[in-house]
């Protein structure tokens, strides 16, 4: 079974993915680390991640030892991948990694921004998780707090929106919900309740 999870910036996809995998004993993949890992590799070297040829070079050789850096779960570098993830190159660069990963014979959970639409267009569950983004920017900015990282609210929510329209309006594979996929909106849901919700969409496609 392959369960494709997609939605805009800080929908909580992760973790709900993540939570998923766990219940049904299927691997997870968290492909926006991928071209996290590609952005930061790319400022490291010291070349501009708007560059798509010196991009696609560095996605064709990324390591993947590089997904374990606790660096790429920051905001810098999820502004670096959605930089990077504009490049149709540096997307071909990663696919066959992911669909090599959905290939394995009990299936696998992916997260993403066209894991329904592109990269696992048969998956048998597709889910787009969202949420308003007033309600995802409070979210994030709290978990920020909680590290004792103050942030503010507003600059959260305008990063968020920056990302999203970017993610969005690319040429190349943008953020959509695919035509197949169940929209599970998390505006009024707590973690457990959105997964309950996710695991009864599950239950019911399969
Ligand atoms: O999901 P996450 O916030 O970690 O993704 C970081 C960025 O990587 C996204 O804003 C998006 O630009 C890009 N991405 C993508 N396609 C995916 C996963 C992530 O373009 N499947």
């Amino acid at each position: 079974m392959i369960i494709a999870i997609d939605g805009p910036a800080a929908a909580g996809k992760g973790t709900l993915a993540e939570r998923l995998a766990a219940h049904y004993g299927l691997a997870y993949l968290d492909t926006g680390l991928l071209y996290r890992a590609v952005g930061r590799a790319m400022a490291e070297a010291g070349l501009d991640p708007d560059d798509a040829a010196a991009a696609a070079r560095v996605a064709a050789a990324l390591d993947p030892a590089r997904l374990a850096d606790p660096h790429l779960r920051g905001r810098e570098a999820g502004e670096l991948a959605s930089r990077v993830a504009v490049h149709p190159a540096v997307r071909a660069a990663l696919l066959d990694l992911q669909r090599g990963f959905a290939r394995r014979p009990e299936g696998a959970v992916l997260d993403g921004r066209d894991i329904g639409t592109a990269i696992c267009p048969d998956a048998d569950v597709k889910i787009f998780v969202t949420a308003a983004p007033e309600v995802r920017a409070r979210r994030r900015t709290d978990e920020l707090a909680a590290k004792g990282r103050d942030v503010p609210y507003e600059r959260i929510l305008a990063e968020i929106l920056e990302r999203d329209a970017r993610d969005s309006g690319r040429a190349s594979a943008p953020l959509r919900r695919a035509e197949d996929a169940v929209l599970l909106d998390t505006s009024a849901l707590d973690r457990e309740a959105a997964l309950a919700a996710a695991i009864a969409i599950v239950e019911a496609a399969r």
